[in-house]
């Protein structure tokens, strides 16, 4: 199976970043990690990371007939980004939305979640690194079994 895997703002700064919220791994580690369980499992991965709303937006809708999931560390964007809501609306595709830390166990503002209301989707936070592999495994889940 086909899978897009974004990550969103700031998260081109993780290692250095917040390092006791976020942990020490850079987004390079998990990128590489999440490529050699994809490569080892068959699937095909395309990753992206960007601090750019819009540009967010055309990864998901320039990759709506190639992918047939998305992973997505929305960042901020998770709690106040509509437009990014509606484009994974629009490509209707199911969606494993990730989180290092546990947004609902923060600041009351990380408390929402536009993405969650969508009919596809499943959360992975609080885990760190492996809310990443987590929301992995689950696509692979989805993968239908190719016929003998
Ligand atoms: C985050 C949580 C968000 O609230 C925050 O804005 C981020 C990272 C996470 O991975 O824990 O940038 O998505």
């Amino acid at each position: 199976m086909n899978i897009l895997v974004l990550h969103g703002p700031n998260l081109s700064l993780l290692g250095e970043r917040e390092p006791h919220i976020y942990g020490t791994t850079t987004l390079a580690d998990i990128d590489k990690e999440l490529d050699r369980r994809a490569t080892e499992a068959g699937h095909d991965l395309k990753i992206y990371q960007s601090n750019w709303e819009g540009q967010l937006i055309d990864l998901i809708l320039d990759n709506r007939r190639w992918t047939d999931i998305i992973i997505f560390n929305p960042g901020a964007f998770t709690h106040y980004s509509y437009a990014l809501r509606d484009a994974i609306a629009a490509v209707n595709k199911p969606l494993m939305e990730v989180h290092l830390s546990d947004p609902t166990k923060r600041e009351e503002w990380r408390h929402k979640c536009v993405f969650e209301d969508l009919p596809d989707v499943q959360r992975f936070m609080g885990m760190g690194v492996n809310s990443y592999t987590a929301a992995l495994d689950a696509a692979f889940a989805r993968a239908v079994p190719s016929a003998a």
